[in-house]
């Protein structure tokens, strides 16, 4: 039960059933010489999100945190003909690097990454009327999952999957002597989702490559106003 096991195992999974494969390689390269921190999410966990986006039949994805692209290329590539991926990344050179790795996977076209604080981001898409998304990945900074969790739920629909990264932080979320911002942050976005009765939420740890972490993931069945707008139609 030592990090070097589960890299080992991580390893494992990796060369054996998530494959090499040149536009990812080439994407994590090309994010550590631009000097991005190595904090995409691992490549089984990248086909991870990716399986889940295909089994829920995903045609329309929102990302939060784009950092390199490595997660957008997996999630991108869950997508069917006409589907597209809206990835929110704060950093302006940061953004541009992903840009150039999503078309070097040959994403371009389906994939837009907005630049800018993602609250504001996703206010601006909340004001134009954006169609609501069918899965919707959170993995930007964590003190803001509460605000995430309030405005993303605002573009979704019944049916609408969200899955939450880092949501475990080397078991920091259970400490309750634990006031880090973002473990904060984390418990406060758990806290809302148990007490909406229009989600339905786990969350399950995970260790590896990239230490004891952990995801989580809800189903919308109605955000808010859905069911205003509904009656009084
Ligand atoms: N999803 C990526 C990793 C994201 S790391 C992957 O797995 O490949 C978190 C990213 O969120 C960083 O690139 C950071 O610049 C970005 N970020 C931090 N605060 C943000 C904010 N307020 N709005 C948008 N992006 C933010
Ligand atoms: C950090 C952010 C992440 O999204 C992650 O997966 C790991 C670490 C961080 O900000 O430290
Ligand atoms: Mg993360």
């Amino acid at each position: 039960m030592t990090t070097e096991t589960w890299n080992a195992v991580d390893d494992y999974f990796s060369r054996g059933l998530v494959k090499s494969d040149a536009a990812l390689d080439a994407a994590l390269q090309a994010s550590s010489r631009a000097g991005l921190r190595a904090i995409n999410v691992a490549p089984n966990q990248g086909k991870f999100l990716h399986l889940l986006a295909r089994i829920h039949g995903a045609r329309r994805i929102l990302e939060l945190g784009t950092l390199g692209g490595y997660s957008a290329i997996w999630l991108a590539r869950a997508l069917p003909e006409g589907g597209s991926l809206i990835s929110l990344e704060a950093d302006p050179d940061t953004a541009d690097v992903a840009r150039k790795n999503i078309a070097v996977a040959g994403l371009a076209s389906k994939v837009s990454v907005i630049t800018g604080l993602a609250a504001e981001s996703l206010e601006q898409m909340i004001a134009s009327k954006t169609p609501p998304f069918d899965f919707i990945f959170l993995d930007a900074d964590k003190v803001s999952y509460p605000e995430y969790l309030r405005l993303t739920l605002q573009l979704s629909r019944p049916g609408t999957v969200i899955v939450a990264d880092n949501v475990v932080r080397n078991g920091k979320v259970a400490d309750m002597a634990n006031d880090e911002p973002d473990v904060i942050g984390v418990r406060e976005f758990f806290d809302m989702l148990a007490a909406n009765p229009e989600t339905d939420t786990t969350a399950v740890q995970t260790v590896g490559a990239k230490g004891w972490d952990g995801f989580s993931i809800t189903i919308v069945s109605a955000p808010p106003g859905i069911t205003d707008s509904r009656t009084s139609r």
